[in-house]
């Protein structure tokens, strides 16, 4: 047996996979990748224990059918569910990945009681109220990924408008995880200059655009949802938790006032450490950007309406 460190994946699609992948990379941690089919996060964890022979990591990635390997994992990414298939929203997986999310909760739960939980999951906000109210956990130990994907993409489009290097972009997208998704162009740099003072409001605006319907694009191209921003996105938090980096990164969190917004899950800038999300950080908004947040925090609330738990 080894003595490192636990981490869970739920789920060995691909983002679940994915996700596994870049953690055995960091190389840190022991990695339980758990899914329901058989044969595949064994399979998957076998293949990505090989790659370790040829990038120089350790093969310590366990596929499991059950949760007995996951128990006493420190954190636990739950990307289990349904993707979304060309024509559909995040919001139409609703009634069947509440499902999913709720057994799954009930199972990481009883192995690993003292876990953070990364909800990953479509519609990922209203997935991570099934994950705080199925687990009972406190805010600060339940909480989604999908800022940082979604900065991930406005990001990407930034360094190819203004032919500069990604590494220099700090831009910032909060809200829901849906259409109304916000993109703060206020808080939005390039090498520390402010994005308006180099980028035409026109093509702001179109990037803008596209990044809020940035997984729809990836849909329509593939026929299946993203999987490697996605993936590599949900382990920068693991490695926030799990390295104590208190990185500051766009998170879905549950909001209690924060933003105006109260009782509800929204991508926000949190400080993650051990504890899980050690800080939640307001901004100063414009009054478009505020409006835009309330926009899309009545959007994810109709979703969240839906729900049965
Ligand atoms: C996306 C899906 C994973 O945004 O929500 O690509």
């Amino acid at each position: 047996m080894s003595a490192r460190r636990k981490i869970t994946v739920v789920g060995a699609g691909n983002v679940g996979a994915t996700c596994a992948q870049v953690l055995a990379t960091r190389d840190y941690a022991d990695v339980v990748l758990v899914d329901i089919k058989e044969g595949l996060p064994q399979g998957k964890a076998l293949d990505i224990n090989q790659m370790g022979a040829v990038l120089g990591y350790e093969p310590n990635v366990t596929g499991s059918n059950g949760y007995e390997e996951s128990a006493a994992s420190e954190v636990v990414v739950i990307t289990a569910g349904l993707p979304r298939s060309p024509g559909m929203s995040r919001d139409d997986l609703v009634s069947t990945n509440e499902k999913i999310v709720t057994d799954v909760t009930q199972k990481v739960i009883v192995q690993s009681p003292n876990a953070i939980l990364i909800v990953v999951s479509n519609p990922l906000d209203a997935m991570c109220h099934v994950a705080k109210n199925i687990s009972g956990w406190p805010k600060e130990r339940v909480f989604g990924m999908a800022g940082i994907l979604d900065t991930a993409r406005f990001s990407t489009f930034i360094s190819w408008e203004t032919g500069t290097s990604v590494k220099d972009v700090q831009a910032m997208v909060l809200g829901g995880h849906g259409d109304q998704m916000v993109s703060v162009v206020s808080a939005t740099t390039v090498g520390g200059i402010p994005l308006r003072k180099l980028v035409a409001e026109p093509q702001i605006k179109a990037m803008v655009e596209r990044t809020a319907k940035g997984g729809g694009e990836l849909v329509n191209l593939m026929g299946t949802s993203a999987w490697y921003a996605p993936g590599a996105a949900a382990a920068q938090m693991v490695d926030s938790i799990m390295l104590d980096e208190k990185r500051v990164l766009p998170c879905t969190a549950y909001l209690e006032g924060e933003y105006g917004i109260d009782g509800l899950y929204m991508g926000v800038p949190c400080k993650l450490g051990p504890k899980g999300i050690e800080q939640i950080i307001e901004l100063d908004l414009s009054d478009e950007e505020q409006k835009a947040m309330q926009a899309s925090s009545e959007a994810v609330r109709e979703v969240v309406g839906v729900l049965s738990t």
